[in-house]
């Protein structure tokens, strides 16, 4: 295959979408509408893209970071229409040879695009091809027209069809073309905005090249056609991109349940389940045989192998060792490391704290700021006070050190190694290796009282009912 180069439309503000954001950096499954397309142009073998924008310095930026530099930018100022922007991206091609696409079709496969490549082969049709699709409804989209050999003969828009037959055509234009790219700058510099809406079509191209030869139509998929122009397309394209992530895992070997949403850029190993409403979010790796329950929402997070996540486990920019079992309800914000077979239970939360190896804090616990040693147990209802209301200090316990329930640990502390905190202790001086700190007041029991006490409530109660 020569040399090509893949020009993709990006320009104007996309105002269907009612939003201050850029139509083409809008987000399907956590990554921009834009990256897609781009990504589908690079796996049908381009070698460089050029990106026809608005100017704008978010898709400079998504583009750089994505694909670095075998991606370049231009600016179309004003926006007047797609030959027009075809036509400043084209003049950037050096290669022999160009594919046009649209950053607003996200559903295209690559394998798509080198099909449309490669019609380029065929003896006498080397000059342009185009996707189209059959539709039973294509109202809005530009219809393919042939001759009476049934050879594709020009493009013509919705707005500008001119008899019932016309209407009737049921093959649109998926607004996606290969061709020689002197032959496209050439029909480009031709084109004139005489129609409907005043402007430079690059569907224009089909007809001008058609006059003196064959124009190829590849059949594409209709997801391809799918492009995106307001919020309805735009879950709608979601839907079919989280379908088709939730097959590229179940073939690699994940049991995927039902329909959770994972994001393109997450990886799961083998033997992993996924639960029906988990949400699975950014740069996240899950490990091999791990169980993620209903309900768990993941972001930017590497959790281990053979992992529990329990329902409605909660986990943000955090790491999760082998073995570990989180929830129900346990909440991991920032940068929390818990080592591999640490327990966290329900409604324990953990902030830049890490847990060491076997460690368990199974209820109701603040670990905010922490350093947990391997195998300590934290009880129920402990609190690391981390802040002082200006200050975040650390809470650091020694390995194997209980501590009892209810205790608040006063940062910044230190809990020896194997040291026991008595429960209900407010700890405010550290505590030395195997040492037992024990904070409350003495406890009085005073004989025979209970009845006594019993009895002067209900006569309170009573009393306020006669009332
Ligand atoms: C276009 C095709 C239509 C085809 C349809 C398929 C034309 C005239 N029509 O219509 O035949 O059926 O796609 O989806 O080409 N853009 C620019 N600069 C501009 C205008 C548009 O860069 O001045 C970009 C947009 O960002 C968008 C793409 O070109 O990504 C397509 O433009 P759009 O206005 O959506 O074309 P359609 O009306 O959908
Ligand atoms: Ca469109």
């Amino acid at each position: 295959m020569s040399r090509l180069t893949a020009v993709v439309l990006a320009a104007g503000l996309g105002t269907r979408m009612k939003s201050a954001l850029p139509k083409v950096l809008h987000p399907i499954a956590g990554r921009p509408l834009l990256h897609y397309a781009v990504r589908a142009a690079f796996d049908a073998g381009v070698e460089r893209a050029v990106v026809v924008t608005s100017g704008q310095q978010q898709i400079d930026e998504l583009l750089a970071r994505d694909f670095g530099d075998r991606v370049r930018t231009v600016v179309q100022d004003p926006p007047r229409g797609t030959g027009d922007a075809a036509r400043v991206g084209v003049e950037q091609v050096e290669t022999e040879r160009v594919l046009i696409l649209c950053g607003d079709t996200p559903l295209v496969r690559a394998e798509e695009l080198s099909r449309l490549v490669s019609a380029l082969e065929q003896p006498g049709a080397e000059q342009l091809s185009l996707m189209t699709c059959t539709l039973d409804s294509p109202h809005g989209y530009g219809r393919v027209l042939r001759d009476a050999a049934g050879r594709v003969s020009a493009v013509r828009e919705q707005r500008d069809l001119t008899s019932p037959a016309e209407h009737a055509v049921r093959e649109v234009n998926a607004g996606m073309y290969a061709g020689k790219t002197e032959v496209l700058r050439r029909a480009l510099a031709q084109i004139q905005p005489n129609n409907a809406q005043g402007e430079y079509y690059l569907t224009d191209v089909i007809a001008l090249v058609a006059r003196s030869s064959q124009v190829t139509g590849v059949l594409g998929h209709s997801d391809a056609l799918l492009g995106v122009n307001d919020r309805a397309q735009l879950a709608e394209a979601e839907e079919l991109m989280l379908r088709r992530i939730r097959d590229r895992h179940a073939k690699n070997g994940v049991t995927v349940r039902g329909a959770p949403r994972i994001d393109d850029r997450v990886e799961i190993a083998e033997d992993a389940v996924i639960e029906a409403t988990v949400v699975l979010r950014g740069q996240t790796r899950i490990g091999k045989g791990t169980v993620v329950d209903a309900g768990c929402v993941i972001e930017d997070s590497s959790i281990g192998d053979g992992v529990l996540l329990k329902p409605y486990t909660v986990v943000s920019s955090s790491n999760v060792g082998d073995g570990a079992q989180l929830g129900p309800f346990t909440h991991l914000r920032p940068k929390s490391e818990i080592e591999a077979e640490a327990h966290l239970g329900n409604f324990v939360e953990t902030k830049n704290t890490r847990v060491g190896r076997g460690a368990k804090a199974n209820h109701l616990a603040y670990l905010g700021d922490g350093d947990i040693g391997e195998r300590a147990n934290v009880g129920a209802g402990t609190i690391f006070c981390n802040y002082d209301g200006f200050n975040k200090h650390r809470t650091v316990i020694g390995a194997d050190a209980f501590i009892g329930s209810d205790s608040q640990l006063v940062a910044p502390i230190t809990i020896g190694r194997g040291a026991y905190v008595a429960s209900g202790t407010t700890v405010v001086s550290d505590v030395p290796e195997d040492a037992l700190a024990l904070g409350r007041i003495k406890q009085e029991n005073k004989l025979g009282y209970a009845p006594k006490l019993k009895a002067r409530f209900a006569a309170i109660k009573a009393a306020a009912k006669k009332a």
